[in-house]
């Protein structure tokens, strides 16, 4: 009887916290709209934004980052001429340069606000997003927001990445373009088999109109990270020679790491690949969720597993360190620069920050090279002519070269090669989002307008490198003769609204490692191999901070030289 009768006083009490608890968020995301502190609600964008960064959460979540941003400012009228710059000094003359994709954030897709947001004197530091790519107590390099932290990590950084130092590492890079060229062989010797089809480790193949027929994307991956691994660990994963997304973590609770023993972990085998691009878009999107939203968001299925995928990649590293320090004659690697690094007291880095950067070495610099690699088969193998094009300079170049992996020396300064490599960073775009910074105390002017101290900033690179103000109208087709056939003047304009590595104090540390590794890569492949690309579809990218193919399948075979 008494449980009966306590019924609606439960129901009710229910009802008056769910009234209190919508009442308390509509307050939360409306009084700050009324209010306009910083003065954004002038600035066109989407409804739900002004009021909350879910909007940009769910586009994330949806794949459509930098498309959707960039449809934005084309609705709004994008216009980022660097000869109408000057009249930019009325709010209703900035066409959809400024679009508002937050509460408090604003994106600007004009190449001249770069300089003014990202570059050295601008005084504006990474937002609170980047805390959410944090997989250890410490933070990384990439994701640290502090200047004095990232000058000390720079500091010990940048030498390995010094064009000197990067040359000394392609000795090491070509042993696993070589490898990874013996698998692909492999791969075109299924033509004249008598199978059509198999797999070869995880990689399914075909064999039809002469060609091998294959998804690469999942080949550059274990290029990539085998490479990385090796030059950051001193030993590579093996992706290559098992062609197979499969390598040993350690199992690691989540906390500070206090030993890097490798007897203190017990390891687990996991899918790296997977892995990393599931805690990619989970971080991204939680990067721009206020964390009282946190809590609330990790009860959705995708962000549970993407959160649980940032743990397994501190175990990724937590492995390949600990490996690594076990081997008494390792030879010179990037974690020995780590590990002889010493702050301004002399202080070594601990090992919880050892395990963060050396993660943060290896995604950074095994994804972003595996996506532009993918992406530059994708175009060449649709633009049969430019294909054609660069394995003639290819032929010509390499005609006395006795080596199957083309050397740096003999591609770096290739300008058909060049053209081709800066046409897919820039059409691609593989950081294609605009990388969040906050305005520092005492505002910024850019372009003519105030940004208030604290509001949050970026230049979308996926717009800027598609403008057709900059890049003509047909800046949203590939043709790399417009890195070739133009004038100083175009070409400087150009430049600077080129920033694939973007720019300043937090641009690319890896970019000339980056670039080498680009050089090799393209050249030797389109000299030994011929390639078609299946479908007529675009190329289908996840779109989180990188822009990752999903799956590019193409038929290749050896060409006659
Ligand atoms: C095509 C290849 C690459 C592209 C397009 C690329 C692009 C970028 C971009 C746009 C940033 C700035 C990120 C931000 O501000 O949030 C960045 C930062 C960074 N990149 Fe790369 N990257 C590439 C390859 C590499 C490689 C090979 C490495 C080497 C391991 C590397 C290591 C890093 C690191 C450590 C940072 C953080 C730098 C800092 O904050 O001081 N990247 N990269």
């Amino acid at each position: 009887m008494a449980h009966i009768l306590s019924l609606p006083v439960v129901g009710h009490d229910i009802v008056y916290l769910l009234c209190t608890v919508s009442l308390g968020a509509i307050l939360v995301h409306l009084v700050p709209y009324i209010m306009d502190s910083r003065g954004l609600r002038a600035y066109p964008g989407p409804f739900l934004a002004k009021f909350t960064d879910v909007w940009l959460g769910l586009t994330i979540f949806s794949n459509t980052w930098s498309e959707t941003i960039d449809n934005l400012h084309k609705k709004h009228g994008m216009s980022n001429s660097a000869r109408h710059r000057i009249s930019y000094l009325d709010i209703n003359q900035l066409k959809g340069a400024f679009i508002r994709i937050g509460p408090n954030y604003v994106s600007i897709a004009d190449p001249a606000a770069l300089p003014l947001i990202y570059g050295h004197s601008s005084g504006a530091l990474k937002a609170s997003f980047y805390d959410a790519f944090s997989n250890f107590e410490h933070a990384n390099i990439f994701s640290t927001r502090s200047r004095a932290d990232h000058a000390r990590k720079r500091r010990v950084e940048s030498q390995m990445f010094a064009l000197k130092n990067v040359r000394s590492l392609e000795s090491t890079t070509r042993v696993h373009f070589g490898k990874f060229m013996s698998q692909w062989d492999e791969l075109c010797k299924c033509i004249k088999g008598s199978t059509s089809e198999g797999t070869m480790g995880s990689s399914k193949w075909t064999v039809k109109d002469g060609r091998v027929w294959f998804n690469c994307m999942i080949w550059f991956s274990f290029w990539s990270f085998d490479t990385i691994s090796d030059l950051a660990c001193g030993s590579p994963f093996g992706m290559i020679a098992a062609a197979k997304d499969e390598t040993w973590v350690a199992k690691y609770p989540r906390g500070e790491v206090k030993t890097l023993e490798k007897s203190a972990f017990e390891m687990v085998k996991i899918s790296v690949i997977n892995v990393l691009a599931a805690g990619f878009e989970i971080n991204s999107v939680l990067g721009f969720l206020p964390s009282f939203w946190w809590p609330l968001a990790k009860w959705h299925p995708r962000i549970r597993e993407g959160n649980a995928a940032s743990a397994k990649l501190a175990g990724l590293s937590i492995a390949s360190v600990s490996k690594r320090l076990e081997n008494s004659d390792a030879r010179e690697d990037m974690l020995q620069s780590l590990l002889e690094g010493r702050d301004e007291d002399g202080n070594p880095m601990g090992p919880d920050e050892v395990a963060a950067e050396a993660l943060g070495l290896i995604i950074a610099g095994a994804d972003t090279i595996a996506n532009t690699s993918c992406a530059t088969v994708f175009y060449l193998g649709r633009h049969l002519d430019v294909q054609a094009k660069l394995q003639a300079e290819l032929d010509d170049a390499l005609a006395c070269v006795d080596s199957e992996v083309a050397p740096y020396e003999a591609v770096k300064d290739l300008p058909y090669l060049d053209a081709v490599i800066n046409e897919v960073l820039r059409l691609h775009s593989t950081v294609g989002a605009g990388l969040p910074r906050i305005v520092p105390e005492g505002g910024l002017n850019v372009l003519g307008q105030t940004l208030k101290e604290g509001t949050w900033v970026s230049v979308p690179l996926f717009s800027v490198h598609r403008s057709v103000e900059i890049w003509g109208e047909n800046a949203g087709e590939f043709v790399p003769e417009r890195w070739i056939d133009m004038g100083a003047e175009p070409k400087a304009e150009m430049m600077r609204a080129f920033a694939p590595f973007s720019i300043g104090p937090r641009a690319c540390i890896g970019r000339n490692l980056a670039i080498m590794q680009l050089h090799i890569m393209v050249a030797t492949i389109f000299r030994r191999y011929s390639f078609v690309v299946e479908g007529d579809g675009p190329l289908l990218v996840q779109d989180s901070l990188v822009r990752k193919p999903q799956e590019c399948v193409v038929g290749i075979k050896r060409r006659v030289l």
